[in-house]
């Protein structure tokens, strides 16, 4: 085991360093940079009839819901189909309009997960073509689904999804911009400006990687919360969402996360001094609006730490914490701004003394109801 871990002391940990490699190889030979060419071979016969969807369903549960709701944001800014996110859980039992014009797209890392497999037959048997995007190759939705695109994330053992979840919305963003560009709903400058920067990606993963000391730092500062906030706004909400989930599952610490804008309906009542708030602060239509809502939490005496890019200019100046985040394009910006959230969750937990690959109550794959 200790081989398997490569030197780290945990899966999680090694996972969460994997993102270098792991985002890179599940864009590797799918998207050529030089060509401004996309080609997803697993997709390839259905990509007309996706082109002229009416509507797309994303499904998925725990973490591969959350890549979903990206997609979702990032799907409906390139190709203009409206788009619908549900838990798999809810799809397949609430009586849902599905039909065979809708394409429904499932994501599960095993893609064992019963509740998403049980969506699927439900979604096929009314006609639907089902697009699956799964890690685990020959897995159960993998062969289900009428085609499908594999994340090449490589064997993700901790319970808590980390590299998956960046693969997952890397192969959204890749066929977002295929059939956005298609169609004609994304530029030509903008489809090649963002091929181009995938390739950047792994870089700055490195860089954010490189603050690990840093992140750690905060994270004992934060140790002991018994509540934890966290906001963001955009395709960057449910990056809160995931940055939430991941401190709840390997630490038992309770936390939510928001959009921002929301805060006023509820969450700021909650903000006092003993409450740590995670902002989603990089550069994007919504950061005026975030400073505002910094604001509005130190007023209450929250703790406010923030992700900023490096150029930031006004939140270093406010918040107590920052970790800067190197600059990328807004719709790939979830894949890097999850990094610290999951890093954070990590050293919270094993300072709490809690098992981290193997938290309690949880299981990897959710094979039964
Ligand atoms: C479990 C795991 C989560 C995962 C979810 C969905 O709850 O603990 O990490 O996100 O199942 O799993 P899937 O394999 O379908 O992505």
């Amino acid at each position: 085991e200790k081989i398997e871990k490569g030197g780290f002391p945990h899966f999680m940990l090694k996972e969460i360093f994997e993102q270098v490699n792991s985002i890179y190889d599940t864009i590797r030979g799918r998207v050529n940079a030089e060509a401004s060419e996309i080609y997803l071979g697993g997709i390839s016969e259905i990509i007309p009839k996706m082109v002229n969807a009416h509507r797309i369903i994303i499904i998925g549960c725990g973490t591969s819901w959350h890549a979903g709701t990206v997609g979702e944001y990032i799907f409906e800014e390139f190709t203009r189909i409206p788009v619908e996110v549900e838990y798999a859980s809810e799809f397949r039992y609430r009586n849902p309009i599905v039909d065979a014009n809708d394409i429904v797209i499932a994501i599960s890392q095993s893609g064992e997960t019963a509740d998403t497999l049980a969506a699927i037959k439900y979604a096929k048997a009314h006609g639907a073509t089902v697009i699956g995007i799964c890690n685990v190759v020959g897995s159960s939705i993998a062969r289900e689904t009428d085609a499908g695109v594999y994340t090449h994330a490589g064997p993700e053992i901790g319970v808590a999804s980390t590299k998956a979840f960046t693969a997952q919305i890397s192969v959204l963003v890749m066929m977002a911009l295929q059939i956005g560009h298609r169609k004609g709903t994304l530029s030509d400058e903008l489809y090649k400006k963002y091929i181009q920067e995938l390739y950047n990606l792994p870089d700055k993963v490195k860089a954010i990687l490189e603050k690990n000391d840093k992140i750690k730092e905060i994270a004992a500062i934060y140790k002991d919360s018994t509540n934890a906030i966290y906001l963001g706004r955009g395709c960057q909400f449910p990056v809160a969402l995931e940055g939430a989930l991941k401190l709840k599952e390997i630490s038992y610490i309770h936390a939510e996360g928001y959009p921002a804008a929301e805060m006023k309906h509820g969450p700021i009542a909650l903000i006092d001094e003993n409450m740590p708030v995670f902002a989603i602060a990089t550069n994007d239509n919504y950061y005026d609006k975030i400073v505002s809502n910094i604001k509005e939490i130190q007023s209450r005496k929250g703790h406010v730490i923030a992700l900023v890019n490096d150029n930031d200019t006004q939140v270093k100046k406010l918040a107590e914490h920052v970790i800067e985040i190197p600059e990328t394009l807004e719709y790939l910006s979830p894949l890097l701004n999850v990094i610290p959230l999951q890093l954070i969750s990590y050293h919270i937990a094993v300072m709490r003394g809690c098992n981290v690959d193997m938290p309690r109550n949880l299981a990897k794959s959710v094979t039964v109801e």
